[in-house]
């Protein structure tokens, strides 16, 4: 059974739909291909995604910032103005209409646009951050936006807690930590659940990609959506391949 591909058409499983009635604790997993359909673009995919056309290291590491503060800047300006310009989309509402099915449901997501949330999802953990906030690039301090508006003409701002700290994004970059309190809950929740399901995410970036195989570990059952075959369909019980503003909808249809 594990891994088998059920096309985008096909009823869920009856297995599948059986699985989630008796749960009573779903952990989620999300990344960025359930936001693809709102029009962000995805990381990793040939052509289309984002480090297909920049390099990660000059724009979401901190010595990419170190050595060119402006340039990220306007990049992370690029990618708010877009994220701000889109809408939740079916995969997003249908999960935040899965949430009160469930005595526990936490939706893990690698995903920065705080999408899930304005679409009504209530426990999101984003262990990447998020997006629309900033912090102080030496002292790791929340900065506000009226400070950030007030300051709008210097590109980063700069910080109001440290004269050597500039303004950046509340977002984890390569070669940083991930906070250890959303961590602990990620891992926390996927131990514990009975069902995972794992939404657009191609599995390639650590600890996120972890959480399946350690809720798998922890015995429970995997669904993966996804129009290709990941690491983490291989190890799922049910690959729903198709896009997920498509099957989550068609999920919730039959519950
Ligand atoms: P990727 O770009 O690596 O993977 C996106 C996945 O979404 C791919 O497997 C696609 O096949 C799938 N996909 C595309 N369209 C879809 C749709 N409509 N429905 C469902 N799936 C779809 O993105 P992530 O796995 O999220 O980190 O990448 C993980 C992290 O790498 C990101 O959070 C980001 C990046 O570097 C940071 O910025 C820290």
């Amino acid at each position: 059974m594990a891994g088998k591909d059920i096309e985008y058409g096909e009823s869920p499983p009856s297995g599948l739909i059986d699985c989630l009635r008796r749960a009573r604790r779903v952990a989620v997993l999300t990344g960025a291909g359930v936001s693809a359909e709102s029009g962000i673009p995805t990381f990793r995919e040939a052509q289309t995604g984002l480090w297909a056309q920049y390099d990660p290291m000059m724009l979401a590491s901190p010595q990419g910032f170190e050595r060119n503060p402006e340039r990220v800047w306007n990049w992370y300006e690029w990618r708010r103005e877009l994220v701000g310009r889109t809408e939740p989309n079916a995969g997003h509402r249908a999960l935040a209409e899965l949430e009160p099915r469930f005595a526990e449901f936490t939706l893990i997501t690698q995903n920065v646009d705080g999408l899930h949330r304005r679409a009504g999802s209530r426990n999101v953990l984003e262990l990447h951050g998020n997006i629309a906030r900033n912090i102080c690039s030496a002292t790791r301090k929340p900065i506000d936006d009226d400070w950030i508006e007030r300051h709008g003409d210097e590109k980063p701002p700069p910080s109001p807690h440290d004269r050597h700290g500039k303004a950046r994004p509340d977002v984890v970059w390569f070669g940083e930590a991930l906070g250890a309190a959303v961590l602990d809950r990620a891992f926390a929740a996927a131990s514990n659940c009975e069902v995972m399901l794992v939404v657009g995410t191609s599995g390639e970036v650590q600890p996120a990609a972890s959480l399946p195989l350690l809720a798998r570990d922890h015995g429970a059952r995997i669904i993966d959506v996804n129009p290709e075959r990941t690491s983490i369909s291989a190890i799922a019980d049910w690959h729903l391949a198709g896009p997920g503003g498509q099957w989550l909808p068609s999920i919730v249809n039959h519950l």
